[in-house]
């Protein structure tokens, strides 16, 4: 039998192993910040009829450019966007790979910092992207310092910045995209895939849009619209940045159903984005209830909590595990991740917790 190392593949893949968060049978999952409330039946409905009206014409490709969407997630966004300023995909992963595709490549490099999204490390292997491990402070914060320092040293093609901040959770302060787009060479994206859990008061990259050209805010419904099967992602920029990834896609990239079923959810944005208030409750409510316990907990805007468990975190997950409640080891020594579900699941996540040493 033929093995992966037989084949002739390139040798930056040899060795590598897939992306994966493990996806077990356990009664809560809380390892990869989904939206804990299934999708409610009128929008079900809604959806189901949508995608039907496309079926007598699968014979035919979609439309290639998804204008109909796209300008439905113009309208979405605001801030006075158009339908030449988005871009949609299947998931925020393939509208960041075309972003490398057009802007990174071989003899290109890009910086992200780290801890952040361990999907761009990976995206940037994929596309044959040199990859520059940033890094932040010792709280997992970003100064407007520090990463100027890091964007000044090694001047990269391409900036991730995550606000807020995949696994952190917190929110960047609009002084540190600011900064690094003064000092950046090239282009900047602002992964804002959790933008509408934060916290009252926390600005959006998509603000300072008009005046940066080489900006591109990504964004994705897997999370407050609770989506993620649907698998659609977008971006925001300035019409030429839409052009350039327009260059790589790959020609009719997103179905015919894909499209419809979106339209048909962002129509009904109102019911699917009227679980975001109780999520942020059950996200405040573990930080809350964590601190009085004792642990250390990152500041979050997002639908999920980085927790300190004091001692050895592979452990802790398996002891949480044991339990019944699957939550994320990031690779982080020392602190787990946890999404925000449900006020029952929160309920077994912290009971949970009271199994660790
Ligand atoms: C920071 C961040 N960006 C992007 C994504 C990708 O989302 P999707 O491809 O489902 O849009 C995720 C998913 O977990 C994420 O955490």
């Amino acid at each position: 039998m033929t093995t992966l190392d037989d084949l002739p593949i390139r040798d930056d893949l040899r060795g590598r192993t897939p992306y994966g968060a493990p996806q077990l049978d356990v009664a809560v999952r809380l390892n990869t910040n989904e939206n804990s409330y299934p999708v409610p039946e009128p929008v079900v409905e809604a959806i189901g009829k949508a995608v039907a009206a496309e079926l007598r014409d699968l014979n035919r490709y979609p439309d290639r450019d998804a204008v109909a969407l796209r300008a439905d997630l113009a309208g979405y966004l605001g801030h006075g966007l158009t339908v030449d300023h988005v871009w949609a995909a299947n998931g925020s992963n393939e509208i960041q790979q075309q972003l490398l595709q057009a802007f990174g490549g071989p003899g290109r490099t890009a910086l992200g910092f780290t801890p952040a999204y361990s999907m761009h490390p990976l995206l940037a292997l994929g596309t044959g992207t040199g990859w520059i491990p940033g890094v932040r402070g010792a709280d997992f914060g970003l100064t407007a310092a520090d990463a100027v320092a890091q964007v000044r040293a090694h001047r990269p093609d391409v900036v991730f910045l995550c606000s807020p901040n995949n696994p952190t959770g917190t929110a960047l302060d609009p002084s540190v995209v600011a900064a690094v787009l003064d000092e950046a060479p090239g282009m900047v994206v602002v992964d804002e895939a959790y933008a509408e859990f934060a916290r009252p008061g926390t600005v959006s990259a998509l603000a300072v849009l008009p005046d940066h050209p080489r900006l591109v805010v990504t964004r994705t419904m897997s999370k407050a619209f609770g989506f993620a099967g649907g698998r659609l992602g977008y971006l925001a920029a300035d019409p030429a940045v839409v052009a350039a990834v327009q260059l790589v896609r790959l020609p009719y990239h997103l179905s015919a159903l894909t499209q419809a079923a979106a339209r048909a959810a962002l129509a009904h944005r109102d019911a699917l984005l009227g679980t975001v208030t109780a999520i942020m409750e059950q996200r405040d409510r573990i930080v809350a209830e964590l601190r009085t316990r004792g642990h250390r907990v990152a500041d979050s805007d997002a639908n999920f909590v980085l927790f300190a468990v004091g001692g050895d975190q592979g452990a802790a997950w398996r002891t949480l595990l044991d339990a019944g409640v699957l939550v994320r080891d990031v690779g982080l020594p020392g602190w787990l991740r946890v999404t925000a579900g449900t006020p029952a699941e929160i309920d077994a996540f912290l009971s949970a917790m009271e199994k660790l040493p």
